[in-house]
C-alpha cells in the first residue's frame, strides 16, 4: 500500500479551513493509503509558546482528529516528538541543505519578520524537519495546503541530492493540494485565508454554538443583496457559498436558485444551521473521548510509526556512513 505522510501543528484549534483543507481528505484517504497522521509538537516550538498551551493543544488536536473521522485503526496518529529517528535524519539533511535555498522559503521571511528577533534557527530549519517527516516514512504522498507547497518543493530537491551522493534510498514524494477547499476564506475578511489569528472570522469546529452563530451572522458580504457565486466582485458571498456548498453538497447553481429573491440574513442562516448539521455528531463524539484514551492512542501510533521510521533510520545510517 501506498504511504501518506502529513503533519498538522498543535498551534491553534481546528476551523474549518484546516478541515476541508486536509483533514478531510486525510479521513477519505483511509482504507486505500498507509497513513501516518502526525501531530508537528516539534514545529510549534519554532515561534514562542507556552509548554503548558501545548501539552494542552497536542492532546486538543488529538482528540479533535479522532472526533472527526481518524480511525486510529487505519491511520497511525501519533506525535512527532514521540519518534527520534526524525531528529537524525533533520541532522544528516541540514547539513545537505543550502543555506541560501532556506532563506528563500516564503514561510520563513513571513515568520521572521512577524515574530521580529524573537525566534531561533529552528525557524530557518523549519522545512528541513518537515523534509524528514516526510523521507522518514518514504511517503509516496503529502497532503498539505498551498502554503506549504514551496517546502515540499525543498523536500523533493534534498531527496535528489541524498539519492545522487549515498545511493537510491528515498523516492520523491508527490504533494496534494486539495483543490477549491483549500481557499476557505476569513468570514471577516474574504480576501485572507482563515486563520485563527483573525478569531471573528475563523469559525472553529468545537466552539460553542452561540459564537459560531454570530460569528457567521456578522461575515462580511456586500449591498448588493444578491446570492450570486462571483468571487471577484462577491468574495464573501461566494466564500460563504463555497462553505455552504461543501457542508450540503450542493452546486453553486443550485444555492443560487434555492436564494433567488431572499436577503442574505436568511442564506446565513442557512450555512450556520448547515455547519451545525455538518458537524453535530462530530462534536458530540468529541465531548465523549476521555483524555486518557488519546494518550493511549498516541502512543500506541508513536509504537507504529517507531517501528516503521526506526528501520528506514538503519539504511539512512549504513549509507551516510554512520553505521
Ligand atoms: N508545516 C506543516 C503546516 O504548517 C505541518 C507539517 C509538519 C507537515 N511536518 C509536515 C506537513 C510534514 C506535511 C508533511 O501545515
Amino acid at each position: 500500500m501506498k504511504k501518506i505522510l502529513t503533519g498538522i501543528k498543535p498551534s491553534g484549534v481546528i476551523h474549518l479551513g484546516n478541515y476541508l483543507g486536509m483533514i478531510k481528505e486525510v479521513i477519505e484517504f483511509q482504507g486505500k493509503y498507509e497513513i501516518f497522521l502526525m501531530i508537528a509538537d516539534l514545529h510549534a516550538q519554532t515561534v514562542p509558546y507556552s509548554p503548558k498551551e501545548l501539552r494542552k493543544l497536542t492532546l486538543d488536536i488529538a482528540k479533535s482528529l479522532v472526533a472527526l473521522g481518524v480511525d486510529p485503526k487505519k491511520t497511525v496518529l501519533f506525535k512527532q516528538s514521540d519518534v527520534p529517528a526524525h531528529l537524525y535524519l533533520y541532522w544528516i539533511l541540514g547539513c545537505l541543505v543550502s543555506e541560501g535555498d532556506l532563506r528563500r522559503m516564503h514561510e520563513y521571511k513571513e515568520q521572521k519578520e512577524k515574530h521580529k528577533e524573537n525566534v531561533g534557527a529552528g525557524i530557518l530549519m523549519y522545512p528541513v524537519l518537515m523534509a524528514a517527516d516526510i523521507l522518514i516514512y518514504n511517503a509516496d504522498l503529502v497532503p498539505v495546503g498551498k502554503d506549504q507547497e514551496q517546502h515540499l518543493e525543498l523536500t523533493r530537491e534534498l531527496v535528489r541530492k541524498f539519492n545522487n551522493k549515498f545511493g537510491k534510498l528515498f523516492k520523491i514524494p508527490q504533494v496534494y493540494i486539495p483543490s477549491e477547499t483549500s481557499k476557505i476564506m476569513s468570514l471577516t475578511n474574504p480576501l485572507k485565508k482563515m486563520s485563527k489569528s483573525e478569531p471573528e472570522g475563523c469559525l472553529e469546529i468545537f466552539e460553542n454554538e452561540k459564537r459560531i452563530k454570530e460569528k457567521i451572522l456578522k461575515a462580511v458580504t456586500d449591498s448588493e443583496a444578491v446570492v450570486k457565486y462571483d468571487p471577484e466582485k462577491k468574495p464573501g458571498i461566494s466564500n460563504l457559498m463555497t462553505i455552504y456548498k461543501y457542508l450540503t453538497k450542493k452546486s453553486y447553481h443550485e444555492i443560487e436558485e434555492e436564494f433567488k429573491n431572499k436577503g442574505y440574513y436568511e442564506f446565513k442562516l442557512a450555512v450556520y444551521k448547515a455547519f451545525m448539521n455538518f458537524f453535530k455528531e462530530k462534536r458530540e463524539r468529541k465531548k465523549r473521548l476521555s483524555d486518557s484514551y488519546i494518550q493511549k492512542l498516541l502512543i500506541l501510533g508513536a509504537k507504529k510509526a517507531n517501528k516503521v521510521a526506526n528501520e528506514n533510520l538503519e539504511k539512512i545510517l549504513k549509507a551516510t556512513g554512520l553505521r
